[in-house]
């Protein structure tokens, strides 16, 4: 086997951010650019010699070559071991756990999760770690680091190898082994989860509608809930992965899971409504007419932990990013739990399940996950949910009237405003921290702002710290606003703006979430002007 020595020049912008590096198609497909990367994240982690490696992605366009690409790379640098989902398919809470697993040295997932595919859409690479999760901001500052200063890669000179088959071959060192993507993780979910009581849900009559968006998540359901747990055929809908998702966002909210929306909230509705995204890790939960925001599906997963198998002893503690609702707060309050505020990322959660101080955590971008691997996981949560269903038998909309009576409820929505000009929205954070100072004490349309600041996060775990990550502005009676700039978007800049209204209840517990909101949402317009600044009149999208 030959192997080439090519000589390259760093190639700018290759900065990992939220989740792994994110680019558009075209970018990751010119010459040298994945290799430069792959080459950096080699060297990062003190080179692939004798080392092994999980190699997955969601299935999106470029999926494929991009594996080749890396195989053959790993191959030139003498890795041990390469462990494949076949036809390059892994999703990544199941690279997570396989890397667990099989005690890898990491992984590399080739996935732009909830973002678009296609050649002229979105493509993206990340490095976990051996412990499953996500680099850490101190890995991925390495990382391109030397991205900045390669000058060559090794890569052999090999036709495509077989990532279609299930089996093994070996060549020069390295030992490669194609794996049922599936099998690993349905033997894990097995372990967490009363399989027999979900079997006797579904026996029973209750029905499911799975939205699997033509990502990953679909061959997964189909095994698990259809073949493992009975649910009646075709429950799983759009299960096939597709290179462009089928030409849609892969993105599991009420806007971009419009079907299933429809099917929840339409004639003969089936009891529960769940959806996944690109890469698997994203949950939507739905009742029949029943919505249940990410914030507020990971409070209630934490107050029924109890009732379902696997989490019977009940949680360490648990944690949520920064700007998902403060539900979870409560929750860890009244089970006499800690509660942990991370900056935006699922990278922040690693350090607090590693030394086993939470065992659930999630985000409101509808990611849930817990200390079985180190990655949000969609399919696991909605089998969760299922379990506590199965012991409490109670509709969803049953389940959250009861939960909003006994801890208030948070109502929530985000709105996003995308491709923004970069500049537009630079100004519009930095005209917000000129006047953090100034916020506290005053009363915008009847709410009084109590605290203003500019996030940041101390790891109590490995002691780093981590700043600018997000404005909030607190409000009398546990409201918020807080502004971000996505780390996740590939055009222009995108402007998060996370809305939270407290109503304690037993009154005002069923308003409209836009009812509830609407003093918060003007007041949010109003401090930052972001019309003015930003041309804007209305969000791209809201969640
Ligand atoms: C977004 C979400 C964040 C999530 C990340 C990766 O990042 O907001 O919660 O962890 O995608 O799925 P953002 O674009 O906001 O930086
Ligand atoms: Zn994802």
């Amino acid at each position: 086997m030959h192997i080439k020595t090519v000589s390259t020049t760093p190639i700018e912008g290759q900065k990992p951010g939220t989740s792994g590096l994110r680019m558009k198609t075209r970018v990751f497909m010119q010459p040298h650019y994945l290799e430069n990367f792959v080459q950096s994240i080699f060297n990062a982690i003190g080179g692939i010699e004798g080392k092994s490696l999980l190699l997955g992605g969601d299935g999106r366009y470029f999926n494929q070559q991009a594996i080749q690409t890396i195989v053959k790379m790993a191959i030139a640098g003498g890795a041990s071991h390469l462990i494949i989902g076949a036809e390059g398919i892994m999703s990544t809470p199941a690279a997570s756990a396989i890397i667990r697993k099989f005690k890898t040295n990491g992984g590399i997932i080739l996935s732009a999760s909830h973002n678009a595919g296609g050649i002229d859409e979105d493509f993206g690479i990340k490095y976990n770690l051996p412990n499953g999760g996500p680099a850490t901001a101190r890995v991925s500052d390495r990382i391109f680091a030397y991205t900045l200063e390669i000058d060559q890669y090794q890569i052999a000179d090999l036709d495509d190898i077989d990532i279609i088959t299930i089996g093994e071959t070996t060549i020069a060192e390295t030992r490669i082994q194609i794996i049922d993507p599936v099998a690993d993780y349905a033997e894990l979910m097995e372990t967490l989860f009363d399989f027999d009581a979900i079997r006797e849900l579904f026996k029973s009559g209750f029905r499911i509608k799975f939205d699997a968006m033509h990502a990953v998540t679909g061959p997964y359901a189909k095994a698990i809930l259809e073949g493992q747990l009975g649910a009646e055929k075709d429950s799983v809908i759009n299960a096939v992965p597709l290179p462009d998702f089928g030409g849609g966002h892969p993105d599991p909210n009420p806007i971009h899971a419009h079907q299933l929306m429809e099917i929840m909230y339409g004639d003969d509705a089936p009891d529960f409504g769940a959806a996944s995204d690109g890469d698997g890790d994203r949950n939507l939960i739905v009742g029949k007419n029943c919505y249940v925001t990410p914030s507020d599906s990971l409070a209630v997963m934490a107050a029924n932990a109890k009732l379902v198998s696997g989490y019977r002893k009940g949680l360490k503690g648990v944690a949520r990013s920064m700007p998902t609702s403060q539900a979870l707060d409560r929750v860890a309050k009244k089970l006499d739990i800690p509660a942990f505020e991370t900056p935006t990322g699922w990278k922040y959660f690693g350090n607090l399940l590693d030394a086993n101080k939470v065992t659930l955590c999630g985000e409101e971008s509808a990611g849930t996950g817990s200390s079985h691997i180190r990655e949000k996981d969609g399919l696991w949560a909605v089998l969760f949910w299922l379990n506590f269903l199965a012991n409490r038998k109670q509709s969803v909309a049953e389940i959250m009237a009861d939960h909003w009576k006994t801890y208030g409820r948070n109502y929530y929505t985000r709105h996003d405003y995308e491709a923004v000009e970069s500049d537009a929205a630079n100004n519009l954070m930095d005209g917000l921290r000129g006047k953090l100072a100034i916020f506290p004490g005053h009363t915008i349309n009847g709410l009084a702002i109590i605290h203003a600041d500019e996030f940041s996060y101390h790891d109590p775990v490995d002691g780093s710290n981590a700043t600018a990550q997000g404005i909030r502005i607190l409000f009398d009676g546990g409201s918020r606003i807080i502004f971000r700039l996505s780390g996740t978007g590939t055009e222009g800049a995108t402007i998060r703006v996370y809305l939270e209204s407290f109503e304690p209840g037993p009154e005002n517990l069923d308003q409209k979430p836009e009812d509830a909101l609407a003093d918060i949402i003007k007041t949010a317009s109003q401090i930052s002007n972001l019309e003015e600044l930003t041309g804007r009149t209305a969000p791209d999208v809201k969640t």
